[in-house]
Order: structure tokens, then C-alpha cells, then sequence
């Protein structure tokens, strides 16, 4: 393993913020991470596990050691009746994992093509799209105690996951890193074609038998026609969660702005548009300096060449404070910021 110090994240987080780490490493195997907790150096100061930089925003450089994560493999491990059980390493790309069930025909992670990053942040957050949530494919996981140098198992229950959210995110941030997830998949697809656009995209493919490849393929059309690739322009998907409000909460604002965009949730309560609420507010396409807010996709916030994170960051504070106060609404930012 070599140790590198000061040194530049700028391609390795998909803002294409130039911060510096003081030290940074790639690990591959698990004696390797364990090693690098128990050395005396590194046992005192922050520490870092990056992915594929897909959900970060850094608005300083990082004093402490930097973990480029890159465990791989997937394996089937046990199957019963309706499910085949498989452990994907934290380090394989999500969306190669994504590629991998297909081809086996383990159904269950196709509404979740193409999000960027790899397996091992996938819980972090409990990714979601197109009315897939990974806690739906989720059993368990592995992750390292950074105090301890153990292996813990965390089910299902112990993750805590929530829209876009987990006990990693939370109480547990930065206290372990995550090794492998296994996930639940099934035998017997049952396919999730709720969100309108993917019926659409389906008709406009002309497929006439519908099955996981082509729910991907779909899928895959909508993204590539609607988010900004950050191979072209940095940026780190939604930069805010869509914000919850109750029954009546909703009410009033839809009085006030018969247009606002919403979905109703199982607990009564009500999912807002984020995108919708910030284009209203007059940021949809705008620029400052050489951070913006994307033309196509008002919650998608993005970095044109060599914006500092911090000039991003300080963006999305404009943006939270005119959506307070034109709809008394909250937003939350949903990328970790640095
Ligand atoms: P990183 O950005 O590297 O890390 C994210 C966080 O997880 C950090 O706090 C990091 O410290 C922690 N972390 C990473 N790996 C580990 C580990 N092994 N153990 C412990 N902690 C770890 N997200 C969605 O949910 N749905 C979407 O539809 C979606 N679309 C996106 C579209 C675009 C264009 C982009 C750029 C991003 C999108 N995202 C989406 C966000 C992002 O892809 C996900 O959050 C993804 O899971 C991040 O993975 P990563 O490996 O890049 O994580
Ligand atoms: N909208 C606008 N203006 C905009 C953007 C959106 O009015 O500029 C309105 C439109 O009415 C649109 C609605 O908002 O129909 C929803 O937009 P979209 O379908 O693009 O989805 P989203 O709510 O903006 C969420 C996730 C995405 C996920 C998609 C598909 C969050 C924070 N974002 O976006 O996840 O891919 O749904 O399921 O929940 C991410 O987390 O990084 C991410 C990209």
C-alpha cells in the first residue's frame, strides 16, 4: 500500500472539487484496511472512506488519511425457495453490480441502473430511484469497527434506513467502514413500472415482453435524458432531499401555488418536489461564477470547471434561504459535505 500525502481528490469525487487530502490510500483487501487502523500514525486522526466520490462535496481539504475503498468481488452465497442471497465487496461499482444481476437474472436492483458510485456507499444512504429503495434487496452487511478492528454484521433492522438516509449517515457516520453488502434478490422478478416515465420509455423502446434488461434499459434512457454525466460537467445528483411536510402543511401551499408538485406517502404526509419548489424560486439554469444550478434539473447543483466547494456550498445556502422564504419550507441537503 503506498501512503501518499497532499494529495489531490480532484478526480476522485465527481464535483471535481481540487481538495487535498494529507494522506491518502487505496485498499483492496481487508488485512489491509485492519492494518492501516492499527498503525500508530493513523489512529488518532479523522479519518475518510471514499467510494466513487459520487455523494461529497469538499469545501476544505481533509487533514486526516483519506481510504479509497476498493474490495471487489460478487458472490451467490445461499439460496432458498425465492431468493438467491449475493455479497458484493464495497468496492465494485454499483452499476456493474447492477449489470451483474441482470445477466444472472437476479431481479430486484433494475430500477436502480446507473447510479453512480459503488456498492460499498450504497446502504450509506439507502439509495433510491424510480420507486426502489435498496433496502428493499437489502439482508445484511459487513463493516470494521475504525476503534476496534472488528467485523460486525449489521442487519436489515440495525441499518436504520429511511428516504435517504441510514444509521451510517447518522450516529454511526465515520464509524465503520462498510466491506460488503449481501443482497436479497429475487427469483421471480416483480416488476416496478409505477414511475410513469419508465412505462413511457418502454412503449418508446417497443418492447413487447417486459423483463429486468429492459426495466434497466429503460431506466438507463431516462437518466442519460435527464441528470447532467459528471464525466461532462461536476456534480453530485440531487443536492437536496425532496422535503416532507403534513397533510395540512400541504394543503395551505397548494392553496397558495395550485402548481406545486407533490406525491401523497404512506404516512399521510407529503413528498414535495425539491427541483420544482427551487426552479420557482428563479435558480433553474442560473450561474455564479463557475457554480450553477443545472438547466434541465433544478436540484442538481453543479460545478461548470474550477468552482470551490466551498462557492457550492455557499450556493445551496442561497438556495435553502429562498426556499424558506417563499414557501416556509426547509430543505435538507442530501450530499455529505466535507
Ligand atoms: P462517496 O461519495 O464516495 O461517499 C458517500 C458517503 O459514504 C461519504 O460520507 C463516505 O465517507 C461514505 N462511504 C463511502 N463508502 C463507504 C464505505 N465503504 N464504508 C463507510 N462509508 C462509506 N443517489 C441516489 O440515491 N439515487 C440516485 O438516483 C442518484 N443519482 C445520482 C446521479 C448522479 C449524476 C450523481 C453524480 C449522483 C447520484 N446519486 C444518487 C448519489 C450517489 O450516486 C449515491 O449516493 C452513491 O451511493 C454514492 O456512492 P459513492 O461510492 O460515490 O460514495
Ligand atoms: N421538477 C421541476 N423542476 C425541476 C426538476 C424537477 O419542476 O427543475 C419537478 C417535475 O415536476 C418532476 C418532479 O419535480 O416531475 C420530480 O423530478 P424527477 O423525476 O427528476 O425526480 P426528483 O424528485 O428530482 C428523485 C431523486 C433522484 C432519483 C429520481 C428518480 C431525490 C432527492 N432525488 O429526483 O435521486 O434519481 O427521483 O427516482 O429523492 C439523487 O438522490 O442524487 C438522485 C438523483
Amino acid at each position: 500500500m503506498e501512503i501518499r500525502e497532499n494529495y489531490s481528490l480532484k478526480k476522485l469525487n465527481t464535483f471535481g472539487i481540487d481538495a487535498f487530502a494529507q494522506y491518502f490510500v487505496e485498499a483492496s483487501t481487508l488485512s489491509e484496511l485492519q492494518e492501516l487502523l492499527s498503525e500508530p500514525k493513523f489512529k488518532s486522526i479523522p479519518k475518510l472512506i471514499l467510494g466513487g466520490g459520487s455523494n461529497i462535496l469538499f469545501t476544505k481539504n481533509f487533514e486526516g488519511l483519506v481510504i479509497k475503498n476498493n474490495l471487489s468481488g460478487i458472490n451467490p452465497i445461499k439460496e432458498d425457495e425465492k431468493y438467491f442471497y449475493v455479497k458484493a465487496q464495497a468496492g465494485e461499482v454499483w452499476h456493474h453490480f447492477v449489470l451483474h444481476c441482470i445477466a444472472n437474472n437476479y431481479a430486484g436492483v433494475e430500477n436502480l441502473s446507473l447510479i453512480p458510485g459503488n456498492v460499498g456507499a450504497s446502504p450509506m444512504q439507502n439509495i433510491g430511484a424510480y420507486g426502489v429503495e435498496i433496502k428493499d434487496v437489502f439482508y445484511e452487511l459487513e463493516a470494521l469497527n475504525t476503534s476496534t478492528n472488528a467485523i460486525e454484521v449489521f442487519s436489515h433492522a440495525d441499518c436504520k434506513f429511511g428516504y435517504r438516509e441510514s444509521v451510517f449517515k447518522r450516529e454511526l457516520k465515520n464509524k465503520y467502514i462498510i466491506l460488503s453488502v449481501t443482497f436479497k434478490l429475487n427469483k421471480k422478478a416483480t416488476f416496478n413500472t409505477s414511475y410513469g416515465a419508465i412505462e413511457k420509455e418502454l412503449e418508446a423502446m417497443k418492447v413487447t415482453e417486459v423483463g429486468i434488461a429492459a426495466i434497466s434499459k429503460a431506466v438507463c434512457n431516462i437518466r442519460n435524458s435527464k441528470l447532467p454525466n459528471p464525466k461532462e460537467i461536476g456534480n453530485a445528483g440531487s443536492f437536496f432531499k425532496n422535503p416532507e411536510v403534513t397533510a395540512s402543511q400541504y394543503i395551505a401551499l397548494k392553496e397558495k401555488h395550485p402548481e406545486l408538485v407533490a406525491y401523497v406517502l404512506e404516512n399521510s404526509n407529503y413528498k414535495l418536489a425539491a427541483g420544482w419548489l427551487i426552479e420557482q424560486c428563479g435558480w433553474k439554469g442560473k450561474t455564479i461564477g463557475e457554480a450553477g444550478v443545472h438547466k434541465n434539473q433544478a436540484l442538481v447543483l453543479v460545478n461548470y470547471a474550477n468552482a470551490k466547494g466551498n462557492e457550492i456550498y455557499s450556493l445551496s445556502q442561497q438556495i435553502l434561504d429562498s426556499v424558506k422564504e417563499k414557501f416556509g419550507v426547509d430543505l435538507e441537503r442530501e450530499v455529505n459535505i466535507i
